[in-house]
């Protein structure tokens, strides 16, 4: 990565403590960065520790039942698990933002969007009401929504799925973020939207120069957006690399399933592959490397030794040193 570094995700430990004195490692000593104007995806199946990663960026984890257990979230330099709660609001909403899956679970039904977005800004920024009015109409035509001057008026339940999810942007961008942290947001979405708002994120991500951190479970969705890769499994990186190394060349036999199982025109028709088995409980995880009951390639030390990230140069890293070790005969 050639940009300079504006998030760095060093060594992330986030623990969850539950009955029995058990403890479920959801996060499990993980590392990523963001450049300043670059999309990052963090890829991986449901459960494999991805919103408890961007939760933690933003100081959402509730401890207890949750810990940070170890790590660092460098943001433009400063440690933000060093933060106090009151610097760190300074930041949330302001200079990070987050859009979530659900956009009717995070806006509030009861009152109009425009002072939704209002209120969004005016949290951050000194600002009249007339100012304050223009800014909000040009978010909403920002983000493709039609009349947006009318549209200030609407409740959540009267947009459709897709606008309600435009709106989410427009109060992501209200106050200029410069990193916008997206934690499945086309998930709830039918495909033709799905594809209109990653289209939508492109445009605004260049327009307002910000860096993305995206968050998805569809590897379909990363060739999309992703100018890098973080393939997470069960708490840990499995995979990096620009996502061409990703989609072309894939040296984790996680990341090989995951585009296995992706629909592709070549394989219509066809039943699709599936990984076989499921993400294990993070109280519980297998020894070695974690991936290894599922794996084709797994052999005896994979069920004892935790696996070594390998390197394959300009950036592309794989935490299998088994493939590893075949590629280099
Ligand atoms: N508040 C919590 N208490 C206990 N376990 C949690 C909590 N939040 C998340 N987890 C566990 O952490 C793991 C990772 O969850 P999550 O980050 O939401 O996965 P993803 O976003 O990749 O689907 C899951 O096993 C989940 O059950
Ligand atoms: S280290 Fe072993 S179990 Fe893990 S991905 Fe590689 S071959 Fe499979
Ligand atoms: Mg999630």
């Amino acid at each position: 990565m050639n940009k300079e570094i504006l998030l760095s995700v060093d060594n992330l430990k986030v623990h969850f403590h539950g009955a029995e004195n058990s403890v479920a490692k959801a996060v499990d000593g993980v590392s990523f960065e963001v450049g300043r104007e670059e999309t990052v995806c963090l890829v991986g199946e449901s459960g494999c520790g991805k919103t408890v990663s961007a939760l933690s960026i933003l100081g959402l984890i509730n401890q207890p039942p949750g810990e940070i257990a170890g790590g660092r979230i460098l943001f433009a330099g400063e440690d933000l698990l060093q933060l106090e709660e009151e610097d760190l609001q300074h930041i949330r909403g302001n200079r990070i933002a987050m859009v979530f899956q659900e956009p009717l679970t995070s806006l509030n039904p009861v009152f109009k969007i425009g002072d939704q977005i209002g209120e969004a800004i005016r949290i951050h920024k000194k600002i009249d009401e007339d100012a304050l009015h223009r800014r909000c109409v040009q978010l909403l035509t920002d983000v493709g929504i039609p009349s947006a001057e009318e549209r200030l008026n609407a409740y959540p339940h009267e947009l459709s799925g897709g606008q309600r999810q435009r709106v989410m942007i427009a109060m992501a961008l209200a106050c200029d973020p410069e990193l916008v942290i997206a934690d499945e947001p086309t998930t709830a979405l039918d495909v033709t939207v799905q594809a209109q708002i990653l289209k939508l994120f492109g445009a605004l991500q260049q327009k307002h120069r910000m860096s993305v951190l995206y968050i998805t479970h569809d590897l379909g969705v990363v060739s999309a957006v992703a100018d890098r890769v973080y393939v997470m499994y069960a708490g840990i990186i499995a995979e990096q690399g620009k996502t061409g190394h990703i989609f072309g060349n894939a040296k984790h036999p996680y990341t090989q399933g995951l585009l296995a199982s992706l629909p592709t025109r070549a394989k219509r028709g066809r039943r699709l592959y599936s990984i076989p088995g499921t993400v294990p409980d993070p109280a519980h995880k297998p020894p070695g490397c974690p991936f290894h009951p599922r794996c084709p390639h797994a052999v005896q030390s994979c069920r004892e030794q935790y696996p070594q990230m390998c390197d394959y140069g300009g950036g592309h890293q794989a935490r299998c040193p088994v493939l590893f070790a075949r590629d280099r005969k």
